[in-house]
């Protein structure tokens, strides 16, 4: 076994092999271009530092992991975007070396905690239990399948709710926000923070323009195009409410990823969440007629949330437990 860190400025063929052991876990999900893959190598959405250690045996890459950094909040903390080992080596040690690294990395950096996510009941949770994580969150993920929708259904469900939410007029874009909205934006983002998170050890995220601004380049950057529809209170014209879409232009495999959904405190109980969650679909629908599913990913216990996806038809692909790692 060897391990080594991965220099992106001279990756030779490791970031190849890293996304083959990525194809091997056979992920159900929504997949990933190399494009995608590689750059969440590069660093986290928005902007926290990463760094890649690829594990080889006999020349062959058979695994690896991806550390996140963050920096603007949350810095007790990093994260395990990726770590894997190939199929066809585990058992052998390889998982374990990794972690031993990750956690002598994560603490020269100051961290006092590890996170990762693994499916329920898969190798990756017999792992970290075996390593003394923590479970932290139940998740599951749904998949909404585009083609069975009713569309004029939804039309019906998006007018009836739209009577709840007269007050306010909807915006929407495709790819990176401009200048003016991007303060809206980051406004929009803290609203994700009521998102329920467990047991989970972590702050609420912090939120400027620049962050955002950044967010949504690393998204073009990644090949994903972003599309947003916000919401507007006419009265006093404060942003009140948004969601996101994203598809991989790079890939071909008819999937797109539903991201951030989150309405702004004083603005709830006006049915925003689901003219928003409508409203994108239908528009990205016409847009992207060739996309045939979108997935979605919350916590078991985000309630309202759970039932608006339920309406729209999203059903339970599988389940995930975030776990943690006091190091
Ligand atoms: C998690 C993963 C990286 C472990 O890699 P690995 O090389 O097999 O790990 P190790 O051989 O070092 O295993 C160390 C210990 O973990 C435990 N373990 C590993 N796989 C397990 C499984 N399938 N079931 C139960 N315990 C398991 C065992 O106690 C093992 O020691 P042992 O083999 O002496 O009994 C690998 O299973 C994987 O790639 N899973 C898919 C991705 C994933 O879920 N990642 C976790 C994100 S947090």
């Amino acid at each position: 076994m060897h391990i080594e860190r991965l220099d992106l400025a001279d990756p030779g063929d490791r970031v190849a092999g890293l996304y083959a052991v990525h194809e091997a876990l056979g992920d159900p999900g929504a997949p990933m271009s190399p494009r995608h893959f590689a750059s969440k190598l590069r660093g986290g959405w928005s902007g926290e530092r990463a760094e890649t250690w690829v594990v080889g045996v006999g020349g062959e890459i058979a695994g690896g992991c991806t550390l996140y950094y963050p920096d603007a909040d949350n810095t007790h903390m990093a994260n395990l975007p990726l770590f894997a080992v190939h199929p066809d080596r585990r058992r052998q040690g390889l998982g374990g070396a990794l972690l031993d690294l990750a956690i002598d990395r994560a603490r020269g950096e100051g961290r006092r905690l590890l996170l990762g996510e693994a499916p329920t009941g898969g190798p990756g949770a017999g792992f970290a239990e075996a390593r003394g994580f923590t479970r932290a969150t139940d998740e599951a993920r749904r998949v909404l399948d585009l083609r069975t929708v009713d569309w004029a259904s939804y039309e019906l469900m998006r007018a009836d709710a739209a009577r709840h939410a007269r007050g306010y007029s909807l915006e929407r874009w495709i790819g990176p926000a401009g200048e003016e909205l991007l303060d809206d934006m980051a406004l929009l983002m803290t609203s994700m923070n009521d998102e329920p998170l467990g047991d989970l050890d972590m702050e609420d995220h912090r939120w400027t323009a620049e962050r955002f601004r950044v967010l949504d380049h690393e998204h073009a950057r990644s090949g994903l195009t972003s599309y947003t529809v916000i919401a507007r209170h006419a009265e006093s014209g404060e942003p009140a409410g948004f969601t996101r879409l994203l598809v991989d232009a790079d890939d071909a495999r008819g999937w797109a990823r539903q991201v951030e959904t989150g309405v702004i405190h004083a603005h709830r109980g006006h049915r925003l969440g689901t003219v928003l969650k409508l409203a994108n679909a239908i528009w990205f629908h016409t847009c992207e007629p060739a996309v045939e599913r979108i997935i979605t990913w919350n916590a078991d216990d985000n309630a309202y949330m759970l039932a608006i996806n339920e309406s729209m038809g999203f059903r339970i692909l599988d389940t995930w437990n975030g776990w943690q790692l006091r190091i």
